[in-house]
């Protein structure tokens, strides 16, 4: 049994099971039947992974315990440690966790007893995100490998760019960075190539935003930055016909990106959201199961989902 903290832990076969479940979640209504109690513990501000976390939640009839850390007893002191332990001695039988710590994990990984499922751990790693986008890449061309992955921008600050690398590269995909000299990080041991070269070699163009929060310096970084490094109109019309475009989200507009790309043909961002609902109902099943909160037989299909036709929706 193992938490889900890290796409370093997390096979091939892990993720192509995973990416079947999400396809189920997606294609028909399913509810897990037994009283399951999940708490999502976000230490960090998030619109995007809480909300569809509590979605994805909502969807299999899980009772969600909320938190928000004003008004809860980390105002009085409270540690993180004592925090969860609090959830875990309540009942909570799950634990979503995001925080800005790159370790928060490794005080909490022996110590508890029920699954926790890390929703952004500081720099370091953002594995429920990285599914998504493998779903959103793998809907598109049905593989990984060969396929060249383009991750540009704020590298070094960046837990998408890491979960990402790691996660694609092992599942074949050619992984590069592109990123102005003050957001690189060669530690992590992937070419970087030319804003100008990569565009035009990817299959996938993963943008990045800039993680101002986690500058040690303030600085002038988004100056100029859509022309020297981002995706401009006319990069745009370089791109390989086939080419997708993600973004974890929030988009800077004008900065990672223009503004009128956002939405474009190719954007895939809007999708990866969408995306993101099934991919954490897959990865909080997996997650029950694997801790026996749940057995198989406490997973009941309630109906096909209704996907409404063109008709319908011109209507
Ligand atoms: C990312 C995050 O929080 O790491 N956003 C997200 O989860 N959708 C990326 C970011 O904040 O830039």
């Amino acid at each position: 049994m193992k938490h889900f903290i890290s796409m370093e832990d997390i096979t091939n076969e892990e993720i192509y099971q995973l990416l079947e479940m999400a396809r189920m979640y997606r294609e028909a209504e399913y509810k897990i039947t037994k009283q399951t109690f999940v708490a999502n513990l976000f230490f960090e501000p998030s619109t995007r992974t809480k909300t569809s976390f509590t979605v994805a939640e909502r969807k299999l009839g899980l009772d969600i315990l909320d938190f928000a850390t004003e008004t809860s007893s980390m105002q009085k002191g409270e540690s993180l440690y004592d925090t969860v332990k609090t959830f875990e001695a309540v009942g909570a039988e799950c634990l979503i966790i995001r925080h800005e710590d790159d370790e928060w994990s490794k005080a909490l990984n022996k110590k508890i007893n029920i699954p926790i499922i890390n929703a952004g751990s500081g720099k370091k790693d953002h594995p429920t995100q990285s599914l998504l986008d493998l779903d959103t890449i793998y809907q598109e061309y049905g593989y990984f490998k060969g396929l060249k992955v383009v991750i540009a921008g704020d590298v070094k600050h960046s837990r998408v760019a890491r979960s990402n690398a790691q996660m694609l590269s092992k599942l074949g995909a050619e992984v590069y960075l592109t990123a102005p000299d003050h957001f690189t990080e060669t530690e992590l041991g992937y070419p970087y190539i030319p804003i100008d070269e990569a565009i035009g070699i990817c299959d996938v163009l993963m943008l990045l935003r800039i993680q101002h929060e986690r500058h040690e310096a303030k600085s002038n970084s988004t100056l100029n930055y859509l022309e020297e490094f981002g995706l401009t109109k006319k990069r745009e019309k370089s791109m390989k016909p086939r080419a997708i475009i993600l973004h974890p989200g929030p988009v800077n507009r004008g900065v990672e990106i223009d503004t009128s790309l956002v939405e474009c043909q190719r954007s895939r961002i809007n999708k990866q959201i969408e995306n993101g609902v099934y991919a954490r109902m897959a990865i909080l099943t997996k997650q029950l199961l694997e801790w026996k909160v749940i057995n198989k037989t406490d997973i009941v299909k309630v109906k096909p989902r209704i996907v409404a036709t063109k008709k319908q929706k011109a209507n």
